[in-house]
């Protein structure tokens, strides 16, 4: 069964890839903040061999990548280990590699990363004790691990209207029961629990604000609803008449957070930072 949820999971990502690529320097611009933050945590430095971890287009890996050694760009879905390779040559950035890798599942050996990165990605695994075990698995001992996942629902107004307007339409909830979404991991204690129990050390988690805006409501909706993956697909399939129906909804909720220069959102994501052993602070 986890098998199935997994191939959904990796699915629905391979499915809005083209999306994420077209779309990626504007992830990065909307990421600043984000990136300092776990930039920070994974104090890397000009020798570390590091692992990023559901890269995506690879934009957080790359910005990594000036202050690391090396940097394998990985994530599960083939279509963005391409995107992401292909974004680090038109970057001109050499001290990358890529690779198709499942964060459930690494199929590296252990030991061998000083530093394991990812953005926005560990709450997709089907198993969030497994990978945290296999993060723990492939950092040398001593090694660091930054990453980040949305916080609560509430606190990111920018996805819950959406996957709240799909509920509503299906009449079920989303994601479904024993399925991973973006807020899988927004409790914080269960977030820290799941580092310790993998065997972390010196566990901090830190709150990041990371507002959305854009020009307009049809410029936030244009992207949202290519990249959002976990409704991408339902509402790229829904009947016209549905669609039509789901994006008034969406819409009418997004109004309450037009500015004067367009629309803000607030969100928020959870850093965590820990080590997979114990350390010198050098
Ligand atoms: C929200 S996107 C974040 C992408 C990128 N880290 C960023 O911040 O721009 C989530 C990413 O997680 C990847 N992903 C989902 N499940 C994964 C898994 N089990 N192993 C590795 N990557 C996974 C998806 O393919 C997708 O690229």
């Amino acid at each position: 069964m986890s098998i199935e949820k997994r191939q959904h999971v990796h699915g629905m990502w391979a499915a809005v890839a083209a999306k994420w690529e077209e779309h990626a320097d504007y992830v990065e611009t909307r990421a600043g903040a984000l990136n300092a933050a776990l930039l920070e945590g994974a104090a890397l430095r000009r020798t570390d061999r590091v692992l990023e971890l559901a890269c995506g287009p690879g934009g957080f890996g790359l910005l990594a990548a000036r202050a690391a050694g090396h940097v394998v760009l990985s994530d599960v879905v083939p279509e963005m280990v391409e995107i992401a390779a292909k974004r680090a040559a038109d970057h001109g950035v050499l001290n990358v590699t890529t690779k198709v890798l499942d964060l459930e599942e690494i199929d590296e050996p252990d030991d061998s990363f000083d530093a394991v990165i990812s953005r926005e990605g560990l709450m997709f695994a089907v198993e969030p004790q497994r990978a945290f075990a296999e993060i723990r698995r492939v950092l040398r001992p001593g090694g660091r691990l930054a990453a980040s996942v949305w916080a609560e629902r509430d606190r990111n107004p920018w996805l819950d209207i959406v996957m709240t307007a799909v509920s509503d339409l299906l009449g079920r909830p989303m994601p479904p029961p024993g399925m991973p979404g973006p807020f899988a991991l927004a409790d914080a204690d269960r977030l820290r629990a799941l580092a310790t129990g993998a065997g972390f050390v010196d566990v901090r988690l830190t709150r990041v604000a990371v507002p959305l805006r854009a020009a307009s409501v049809d410029e936030w909706w244009a992207r949202t609803r290519g990249v959002a993956g976990p409704v991408a697909g339902i509402i790229a399939t829904l009947p016209d008449d549905r669609r039509t129906a789901l994006e008034g909804d969406i819409r009418t909720a997004a109004e309450a957070y037009v500015t004067a220069d367009g629309i803000e959102f607030p969100g928020e994501a959870l850093v965590l930072t820990a080590y997979g052993s114990e350390h010198d602070d050098d």
